[in-house]
């Protein structure tokens, strides 16, 4: 796979710039983003892109900034404790839930994540968000985009990693910017001052560079190579529809599976809301939730590594700032056999877990 590769060789040689526009065109064919929209390749990931756009775009109307899990959060206390915003609105929502989409003032710009990777838990389409909007809607939606359907309309900034969807290796980050989030970056100049690798204008006109596989500093190429691999490769089974499809019957198969569990049912409250991505479970059975927080925490500690000394799943524990239970990553590129091979081992481990805790409570 790496012949033909651009290791070893300059970024900016004919060569390397021909394999980073590649990466923008097949990304952009492949997701069906609207002409009329920039996309780029830019450094740190979906965080350096997600931060290049708050940097350079707020301040210039008042903000609101919808959470519900942990990644929404940084989001807004980087708007609070970084940026300083003074007309700033924080929507929240409780881990499992969805903020209240329809508070939203479409005069301000309105700063979200599509699928909140830590609670399972992402918006069911962009029908909430205004087609005439005055602000713009900034959307990180890295563990979203190649796995659900992105209205890029109704988007004016929308950010991605190589990692995430499309199993990539990590380092680069992805941002599609609209006709109006162009306008805003060549007509609003921001007081603050901006980093080297947040820079996306020059003299008040946009770097059209970026756009076109001129990166900011260095990318590797090696991680491009492998963007190109898993580009071509959703090419080949059928493009957009088919990593849809492959996600969302990763996440029938656990619906299957949680229907008729004893133990463990979604985080997510709503099948509406529900994320066929990071799949999210809590535990239900009595026997768990009656213990205290201290001991859920070790209960689900100990499944975790009972399935990992196995061999049978890795990290699969929820994220850190997320309450106790299992993620179950179930992006496009995860095979729904090995999903379907994953659950008796679910049971198993829990049932280990709970016999180990019952044994030593007794002793
Ligand atoms: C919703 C969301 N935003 C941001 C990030 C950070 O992404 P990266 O590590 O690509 O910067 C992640 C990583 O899991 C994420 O899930």
């Amino acid at each position: 796979m790496l012949k033909g590769a651009a290791l070893g060789r300059s970024h900016r040689a004919k060569v390397g710039k021909t394999k980073l526009a590649d990466v923008i065109a097949r990304s952009r064919k492949l997701l069906g983003i609207p002409d009329s929209y920039m996309l780029g390749i830019v450094p740190a990931s979906d965080t350096g892109a997600v931060e290049m756009a708050l940097w350079s775009l707020l301040g210039e109307r008042g903000v609101d900034v919808l959470v519900w899990e942990s990644f929404g959060s940084g989001w807004a206390s980087d708007c609070k404790n970084q940026l300083q915003l003074k007309d700033l609105r924080v929507v929240k929502a409780d881990y499992g839930k969805l903020a209240d989409l329809h508070q939203m003032d479409w005069a301000r710009d309105v700063v979200f994540t599509w699928n909140g990777t830590t609670s399972g838990v992402c918006v069911p389409n962009g029908d909430w968000i205004a087609a005439n909007r005055a602000g713009l809607a900034i959307c990180d939606a890295t563990s979203a985009v190649f796995a659900m359907d992105i209205p890029w309309e109704k988007l004016d900034v929308v950010t991605w990693s190589w990692q995430k969807v499309m199993g990539g290796e990590g380092a680069h980050g992805m941002i599609a910017l609209s006709p109006s989030a162009v306008k805003r970056l060549e007509t609003f100049i921001p007081d603050r001052p901006m980093p080297k690798i947040f820079q996306m204008t020059k003299s008040g006109k946009l770097i059209d560079g970026i756009f076109q596989g001129e990166t900011i500093n260095t990318p590797s190429m090696l991680c491009v190579e492998d963007a190109l691999d898993s580009l071509k490769w959703a090419e080949s089974i059928g493009g957009l529809r088919a990593l849809i499809a492959r996600s969302k019957a990763n996440l029938k198969c656990l619906e299957d599976w949680v229907a008729q569990s004893s133990w463990a049912a979604f985080l997510a409250d709503e099948k509406s809301s529900r994320s066929n991505t990071s799949i999210c479970l809590k535990i239900k059975d009595p026997a768990f939730t009656s213990l205290s927080a201290d001991e859920q925490s070790m209960h689900v500690k100990s499944i975790v590594s009972i399935l990992e000394k196995e061999r049978a799943a890795y990290d699969i524990g929820a994220y850190r700032d997320a309450p106790v239970g299992l993620r179950v990553w179930g992006g496009a590129t995860v095979e729904t056999s090995d999903i379907q091979a994953l659950l008796p081992w679910l049971d198993w481990a829990y049932g280990q877990a709970m016999t180990a805790f019952g044994e030593a409570t007794r002793l």
